[in-house]
């Protein structure tokens, strides 16, 4: 049964490029992002995990911690980040898990074998600070994944905990949002004191609510 919005994510202690992790206890009081690389010494998996130590910073300022598996051991990984680090230009700040057992691989659901037998997909798990999986999305190995959006994701969800919004379509951090349709016309008066626009009575436009 493949994992849903809403279960806890489940624990695991697995080696890792920084040490052994216990996946809950590292994670703390935390969000977390987990994804997964089809394979080390590859091109796009390169990239991606490059781009990543690039803004781990932006990470960092959400209390994100982020953790990338792949299906080879930690030696192999430390090894592939000498290239990472080498054609990315970037010091890698953040552990890879080495999965040979595919022990996360398989609790997570990520190798889906009409794709391929025994390599990863591409997945994302948005973890929040209770290790409830709060969003997941999934490419083929073909697609690198773009980590602006998955930034933004975290953006949206760390935003409609706080407040009874929730963000439209290509909403990024700073713009207008929606209220949500369950709270009355009488409650929004004293959530959102800035006002809003209703352009149905279920459409409900307000600036976002923190800026
Ligand atoms: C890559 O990361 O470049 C890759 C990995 C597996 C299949 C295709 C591409």
């Amino acid at each position: 049964m493949a994992i849903q919005i809403g279960e806890q994510a489940p624990d695991f202690s697995q080696e890792s490029t920084q040490g052994s992790i216990k996946f809950h206890d590292w994670l703390g009081g935390s969000w977390g992002v987990l994804f997964s690389h089809p394979k080390d010494f590859t091109p796009v998996c390169t990239t991606e995990l490059g781009y990543v130590a690039r803004i781990k910073g932006e990470f960092d300022k959400r209390n994100v911690k982020v953790v990338a598996v792949s299906v080879d051991p930690v030696d192999s990984h430390n090894k592939w980040i000498a290239d990472i680090e080498d054609t990315q230009k970037i010091k890698m700040n953040y552990p890879i898990l080495g999965d040979s057992d595919r022990k996360v691989s398989d609790l997570y659901g990520m190798i889906h074998p009409k794709a391929n037998d025994t390599l990863t997909v591409r997945s994302v798990f948005f973890i929040d600070p209770t290790k409830k999986v709060r969003a997941m999305i999934t490419y083929p190995a073909s697609t690198g994944r773009n980590f602006d959006e998955i930034l933004r994701v975290i953006d949206s969800l760390q935003l409609t905990d706080q407040y009874k919004v929730a963000t439209p379509a290509n909403w990024k951090d700073g713009e207008d949002c929606i209220i949500v349709p369950a709270l009355s016309d009488e409650d929004a008066k004293s959530r959102f004191p800035k006002g809003w626009k209703t352009l149905r009575p279920y459409l409900r436009v307000t600036p976002q609510p923190n800026k």
